[in-house]
Order: C-alpha cells, then sequence, then structure tokens
C-alpha cells in the first residue's frame, strides 16, 4: 500500500465519521444507517412510511429489517384493556451496535388505515408493541406513546436504546386509555378470557391480573370486607396490610380440568400511605423494613365431585369457531348456572360453580414474587386463581415460612410443619410445562415475598400523595420562601 492510498483510506474514514447525516433521510430496510454521536437530529424514513428518529450521544450504526412472521398480536402485557389486533402486516426489527445513550429516541409506525377499519379500532386505542426481551409477547408502554390521527402513525418515545423488534397493535375496547374493570360477581363485570394468548384485566384500584388459559373463561373479581383472625393462623408472623379480601371466581371454579393449562400472574396494589401507617406504628425506624408478600386463600378441591364429563364450558366441546360467538355464549353459561344457584349439586351438563368452598385460612403463596416499584403493585404466578387474595406483611428480614400450596388440605391443628421441608414435588400432568419452570427458577433465586425500607416507602408515600410525579408546586414555594428570607 503506497502512503497516498493510507491517507486517501483516513480521509475517506475520517469524512465517514466526522460528516453528519443529514436531518431527514429516505432509508431501505436491511442497510447499514449511521447515527451521528453529536446531538445533531437523526431522522429515517423506510419505504413503509415507518420512521426512526433519535438523538445520540456517540456514534453508531443502525440497521432495520422487516419480521414477516411476527409473534401474535394476541399476546400483549402492560395495557389495561384487551383484545388487540395488530395493524402492521409485517414487524419492525431495530438493531444497533450497543446504541445505549440514546436521546429521545422515537419509533413510529404507519397504521394500515384498511386494517383499522376492518378490526374496528378506534384511532386512539393504537399502540406501538415492542416484543420483550423473552420474545413472548408485545409489551405496551401506555404513557410513551403518542398517536397522530392525521398522517394515521403511532409513535414510542423517549427511548435510551431503540433495539427491538416492534408493531403497530389496536385495541378493541370502547374505553381509550385506562380501560379499567369494575369489582363485582355480576356478569357486567365479568372479564371474559378467550382461552389463547396472554390476556389481561386491570379493575379500578389497580388489581392485575394476566391469565394464559387453554380454555375460554369467564372471570369476576369481588372485594369482601373484613379479615376474620381464623383465617390467619397459617400466615406465621404476617400480618394483613389491608382490611379487605379480593375474591376471584371463574366460571371453572372448583374443578380443574387438565385441559386448562391456566398460569396467572396476579398484582396486588400497595397504598404505600397505609403502609407507612402501619411500619410507623410498629416503630419501625428509617434503616428498618418490611417482608411484603400474598397469601391465598384457595378452593377446596371439587367438594361436589363435578368433574369427569367436563369437556369445554357448558359441557360442550370448547368451539374453535369466532371468538365473539365463544364470548357470548360463555356469558349465557355464566348466567344460566347463576341463575340455577344449585352450588351443592352441580349439573353434569354444567359444571360451573357457582359458590366456591374456600379453604379456611390463608396461606403464603410461594413463587417468585416481584415487586413493581412505578406502580406500587406486588406481582406473583398461581396456578389456580379461584380464591381470596391478600397482602401481608412481616417486620425485619424474615421471609413467610413455607407453607403448602394453596389448594391443598390445611394442615391438621397441633400438626407442626417441618421447617425448611421441601416443597412436594409434583409429577403433575395438569398444569405448568416443567422444563420452562425449571430454567425460570435457575435463572433467579425465588422468594415470595420482596423487601420494603421504611426510606422507600416514604418516598413513595410522597410520590402518591402528589400523583406519582415531583412535588412542583411545592418547589416552587420552598425555593421562592428560601430566596425572600432575610432580603
Ligand atoms: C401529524 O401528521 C401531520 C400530517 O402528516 C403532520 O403535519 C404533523 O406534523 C404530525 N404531527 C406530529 C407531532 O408529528
Ligand atoms: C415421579 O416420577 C418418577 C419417574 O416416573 C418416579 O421415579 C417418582 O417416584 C415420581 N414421584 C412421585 C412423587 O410420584
Amino acid at each position: 500500500m503506497t502512503s497516498g492510498t493510507v491517507s486517501l483510506l483516513f480521509l475517506f474514514l475520517s469524512c465517514n465519521l466526522y460528516i453528519p447525516a443529514s436531518a431527514q433521510q429516505a432509508a431501505q430496510f436491511n442497510q447499514v444507517l449511521n447515527l451521528n454521536g453529536d446531538m445533531q437530529i437523526n431522522s429515517f424514513t423506510f419505504p413503509d412510511r415507518s420512521k426512526i428518529e433519535t438523538f445520540s450521544q456517540s456514534q453508531r450504526q443502525l440497521i432495520v429489517n422487516q419480521n414477516t412472521n411476527p409473534i401474535s398480536a394476541n399476546q400483549v402485557t402492560g395495557s389495561t384493556g384487551q383484545p388487540f389486533v395488530a395493524l402492521m402486516q409485517q414487524s419492525l426489527s431495530i438493531n444497533t451496535n450497543n446504541a445505549n445513550d440514546l436521546v429521545g429516541g422515537q419509533i413510529e409506525l404507519a397504521i394500515d388505515p384498511n386494517m383499522l377499519q376492518q378490526n374496528a379500532v378506534n384511532p386512539d386505542n393504537t399502540f406501538v408493541g415492542q416484543l420483550s426481551p423473552d420474545r413472548q409477547s408485545w409489551m405496551i408502554m401506555e404513557p410513551m406513546r403518542s398517536v397522530n390521527i392525521t398522517d394515521n402513525t403511532v409513535r414510542l418515545q423517549k427511548q435510551n436504546n431503540i433495539d427491538g423488534e416492534y408493531m403497530a397493535l389496536g385495541r378493541q375496547t370502547v374505553e381509550t386509555n385506562n380501560a379499567l374493570t369494575t369489582f363485582g360477581s355480576g356478569s357486567q363485570q365479568s372479564v371474559v378470557i378467550q382461552g389463547s394468548g396472554l390476556q389481561e384485566a386491570e379493575f379500578v384500584d389497580g388489581f392485575r391480573m394476566s391469565v394464559r388459559a387453554t380454555q375460554p373463561i369467564t372471570m369476576n373479581v369481588d372485594v369482601k370486607n373484613g379479615i376474620e383472625q381464623g383465617m390467619l393462623t397459617q400466615l406465621q408472623g404476617q400480618m394483613p396490610i389491608n382490611n379487605f379480601r379480593y375474591l376471584v371466581t371463574t366460571n371453572l371454579a372448583g374443578v380443574q380440568p387438565d385441559l386448562n393449562r391456566m398460569v396467572t400472574v396476579v398484582q396486588l396494589p400497595i397504598n404505600a400511605v397505609r403502609v407507612q401507617q402501619m411500619m410507623q406504628q410498629m416503630g419501625i425506624q428509617q434503616g428498618g423494613s418490611v417482608q411484603v408478600a400474598i397469601a391465598q386463600r384457595g378452593i377446596l378441591q371439587n367438594p361436589g365431585g363435578a368433574t369427569g364429563q367436563l369437556q369445554g364450558v357448558g359441557g360442550q366441546p370448547a368451539p374453535a369457531a369466532p371468538q365473539r360467538r365463544a364470548r357470548d355464549q360463555l356469558r349465557r353459561d355464566t348466567l344460566e348456572a347463576r341463575q340455577a344457584g344449585t352450588p351443592t349439586q352441580p349439573q353434569a351438563a354444567n359444571p360451573a360453580a357457582t359458590q366456591l368452598l374456600l379453604q379456611p385460612t390463608f396461606t403464603p403463596i410461594q413463587a417468585n414474587a416481584v415487586f413493581d416499584s412505578l406502580n406500587m403493585r406486588l406481582a406473583i404466578p398461581v396456578g389456580q386463581v379461584d380464591g381470596e387474595f391478600i397482602l401481608t406483611m412481616q417486620q425485619g428480614g424474615a421471609q413467610p415460612q413455607q407453607q403448602g400450596q394453596p389448594g391443598e388440605q390445611p394442615r391438621p391443628e397441633g400438626q407442626a410443619p417441618t421447617p425448611g421441608e421441601p416443597p412436594k414435588p409434583t409429577n403433575g400432568t395438569a398444569g405448568i410445562e416443567p422444563k420452562k419452570a425449571e430454567r425460570r427458577q435457575d435463572a433467579k433465586s425465588t422468594s415470595n415475598s420482596v423487601e420494603i425500607t421504611m426510606k422507600e416507602v416514604n418516598r413513595m408515600a410522597d410520590a402518591q400523595q402528589w400523583g406519582g410525579y415531583a412535588p412542583v408546586t411545592q418547589m416552587l414555594t420552598d425555593y421562592v420562601k428560601a430566596n425572600t428570607q432575610g432580603k
């Protein structure tokens, strides 16, 4: 190589490095694109009208592809309502070379107006779904989206990293924004689970259910006043945070057929101000903490002997036909079951229990609990969702004792549980696929409770009182006071 070529190469490289990309750029899929690192806007428009815009603190490269076979639009988490449909034929896959310090990154997707119309989706109910890290669901981030109804685009904004796969999704609810379900046992308050995909419902206080089921189900959540002392004998020092129980009733209720491989993540909202006051009353200091957990009063398995003939809802094979028809059928079945109202003598044709017989006591749920500090909720997975749920807490670092699984018979009085007794191995054919569950447990040590410090509770309580934002008016007042004193 001559010195001339070397310097030419050097010139070429330095031009490439230091000439900023023009502000607006028509880009192709599968093309390497440069992101300037000098905080000038990068804006790329793709052939399908999708657009990527971002500032960047370092020079990076970007490549965008279309995925012709994205996961289904019925796998959605993060929204308050359901169901979802796809508003694009293909998803968008974005890759950078570790661009983690982007500023104001946004992904704008063009909505197909025909798909919008065909699916009767209100443009206000359009979202950018981002594929979850385990590639199993589209995550919706409601506060980070923006919709332009003039040019039919939807954006995901405020991103520091845009790597991932994205698809425009439409929510088929009448309500826009929060679509919350009211508590109650009537058919008006029923959540209809279609028995495919992942369905979420959020209730009026933030209680949240994420259901993955293989059978159509209707589900109601009601709130019940008071907690009797007798219900708490298995809690080993844990005490209830609230003075009410969530009662979850599905139309499959006491029967747990093998054909319904249902798993649900239940999320209970934490009232930080109430917890703060309880901790203060317990004399917990700044450095102290509590263990917060969820306990369930499961159903007594099948007191009426209603399994056996169950093939599907209403004794018919589960309809594979259109979802809406299945939904209507379910509503009718549930209504009929309620009107019939004979819980002790379930008919073979309709085994749906109308009234649950519950375990006498609450027991801590033995699964991995996760604290969602942003939304102030405690989340835990359960296999059998019917029954009652409460939030509990206990002072200090102690964790709630291992107890029987919900759904198991309670221990007879006086028979002390063996400390550290390992959970019984289940050779269950019903329930979760064992491989996945094992892999999860290897990845993270499980704890069924979450430690929350007094400091954290104080911060959560402050945030709660100021609507989740910085106390702006108080800061203004304090600032003015501090700067006018003594002048
Ligand atoms: C929304 O779309 C219209 C029409 O294309 C455009 O003029 C306007 O600038 C867009 N708004 C934003 C915030 O991008
Ligand atoms: C589970 O299955 C294995 C293999 O079939 C068997 O060796 C074991 O005893 C079973 N355990 C229980 C608790 O039934």
